[in-house]
């Protein structure tokens, strides 16, 4: 098992703050985001990491993470994302030479969690895991429609939907075989009406191969992408400081 953390995008919700600097860089209490979703990773076990980037201060990641050594990586590439806007599933389309094969853990640079998924990442063998959280506003989110006879089952997920059908989000942390790189290939950008290739598109071509399971997120998780969630993410993690 690879881990892969995407650190593209232009956040640009977070202007002016991000005109200085890519998101992930930003503090979330007392680190850089990126240190979280890459230590989630090191706590599963999954030492070998990929950073995709984008944008105008991609340089600024060599200086904070260096060779990752100290968040205990023991192997870091960067790839750089060459549409900083194209979208969660056309950066993880530069993971495929690094996978080379392998099945990857996947976490969105502004996601931090506190949740252990060492367990799903030990038990994967193929398909995909997505991680569900309760929320109250599951329509900034991709959203899972239950089976109503299995709800073990999903039936699809919607993208940002205006009415939700159940309420929770899908998490941007994601396990997945290596067909994942097929289904990212058959992305359409139009999928969401963005223009940008979705991740609710790859999850669903899973779902239609029976391929998708969920597990609900426990602990803490939210997006750090709004000047909200950043608020309350650094607010949660300076409670937590030892
Ligand atoms: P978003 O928050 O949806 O997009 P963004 O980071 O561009 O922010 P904004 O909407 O404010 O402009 O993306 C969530 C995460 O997904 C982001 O933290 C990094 C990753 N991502 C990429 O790696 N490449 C991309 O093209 C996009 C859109 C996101």
């Amino acid at each position: 098992m690879k881990g892969v953390v995407l650190a593209g995008g232009l956040g640009t919700r977070l202007y002016p703050l991000t005109h200085v600097t890519n998101k992930h860089l930003l503090p979330v209490y007392n680190k850089p985001m990126i240190f979280y979703p890459i230590q989630t990773l090191v706590n599963a076990g999954i030492t070998e990491i990929l950073i995709v980037t984008s944008g105008p201060h991609v340089g600024d990641f060599l200086g904070v993470l260096k060779n990752g050594k100290d968040l205990g990586v023991t192997h870091l590439e960067y790839a750089y994302q060459e549409k900083p806007d194209g979208g969660i599933a056309d950066a993880l389309s530069l993971a495929e030479a690094f996978a080379d094969g392998d099945s990857i853990t996947v976490i969105l640079g502004d996601n931090t969690t506190d949740a252990d998924i060492s367990q799903a990442a030990r038990r994967f063998k193929d398909g995909a895991v997505v991680f569900l959280k309760k929320v109250p506003d599951p329509k900034r989110f991709g959203v899972p429609l239950f089976d109503p006879k299995n709800p073990k089952n999903i039936i699809k997920i919607e993208e940002k939907p205006k009415e939700p059908k159940s309420d929770y989000a899908v998490t941007g942390i994601y396990i997945y075989d290596n067909k994942v790189f097929e289904y990212v290939r058959k992305c359409d950008p139009n999928f969401a009406g963005r223009g940008e290739l979705e991740i609710t598109e790859v999850n669903n071509y899973y779902i239609n191969e029976k391929k998708l399971r969920w597990e609900e997120l426990n602990g803490y998780w939210s997006d750090a992408g709004t000047f909200d969630s950043l608020f309350k993410s650094s607010s949660y993690w300076a409670t937590q400081k030892k």
